[in-house]
């Protein structure tokens, strides 16, 4: 009998929003739903993270949350895509254990895809698709310049604008560039996160992946200037929502997302008439 020709399939990008965590910084309001699902300006903020990829092409994304909000996430996301060619599924994170971790969960998901991880309360105005449609094998991460880098990661550039190192939270100044919270990896990242070790603080640190692949010449670099949010504290999330509706951030969403939250707001408002009788 003839032996099945071995035909290479062209590798997906599969994606993963990490949305686990407990914000206590965001208290009482992280007491009733997730902070992912608070709002920034006109919507959940889980949206923003959702647009960044599947306006990026990706249609198949797992997210991953808190075990004590997930069936808020499922109300908000579990058919909101029926029918439109995009899958969301959801992994249940006991507790948080660092950034890596998400490769870990993710294994089965990201099988041997290539992969885009994005942090669920990470807000971006540029559109990065064409780097990630583009995005082969190694890693690729996005910089942008901070006022406090000592908060974040931050990537050294050398004389001729090559990344030449990147350090976590550096207690002296480094560099003004902090990598921000979306990351295309191949699937060596899942053996490679399983590796890691936990750092002072107690978690496995995502600048040890960025490094792994910077130490093979694989990781890449992109820096932009467009705006760049995250929404930690009472005061970021209200800054966040203002950004949003000055720079009309929300009304750049991919069609795939507006119609369906058209479409289930409709039906929400018709069942709730019917209720009402
Ligand atoms: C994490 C990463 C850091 C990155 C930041 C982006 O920091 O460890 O490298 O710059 O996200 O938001 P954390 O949120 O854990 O302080």
């Amino acid at each position: 009998m003839a032996k099945t020709p071995n035909i290479r399939r062209k590798k997906e990008m599969k994606g993963i929003i990490l949305a686990g965590g407990s914000a206590t910084r965001l208290y009482p309001s992280t007491l009733v739903t997730s902070k992912q699902l608070l709002p920034v300006y006109d919507r959940p903020m889980i949206f923003y993270p959702l647009n960044t990829l599947i306006r990026a092409g990706i249609r198949d994304i797992l997210i991953i949350v808190a075990p004590e909000h997930s069936g808020d996430f499922m109300n908000l996301l579990g058919a909101l895509f029926f029918n439109r060619g995009v899958k969301i599924s959801f992994q249940v994170q006991q507790e948080p254990r660092g950034l890596p971790e998400a490769f870990i969960l993710g294994e089965n998901h990201i099988d041997d895809d290539n992969v885009a991880l994005i942090l669920g309360d990470n807000i971006f105005q540029d559109d990065f698709s064409s780097v990630v449609r583009d995005f082969r094998s190694g890693g690729q991460v996005f910089a942008t310049q901070v006022n406090d880098p000592e908060r974040f990661g931050v990537v050294k550039f050398d004389r001729q604008g090559k990344a030449n190192r990147i350090v976590e939270k550096p207690d002296s100044f480094v560099s003004d560039y902090a990598v921000t919270g979306l990351y295309l990896y191949d699937s060596r990242v899942v053996d490679v996160a399983k590796r890691l070790k936990p750092s002072r603080r107690g978690e496995l640190e995502i600048v040890d992946l960025h490094n792994w692949y910077l130490r093979r010449g694989e990781l890449k670099v992109k820096t932009f200037k467009g705006a760049w949010l995250d929404a930690g504290t009472h005061d970021a999330l209200l800054e966040a929502g203002n950004i949003v509706r000055q720079n009309k951030i929300n009304e750049n969403f991919d069609p795939i997302i507006v119609e369906a939250l058209a479409e289930y707001c409709e039906a929400h408002k018709r069942r709730m008439k019917r209720r009402l009788g």
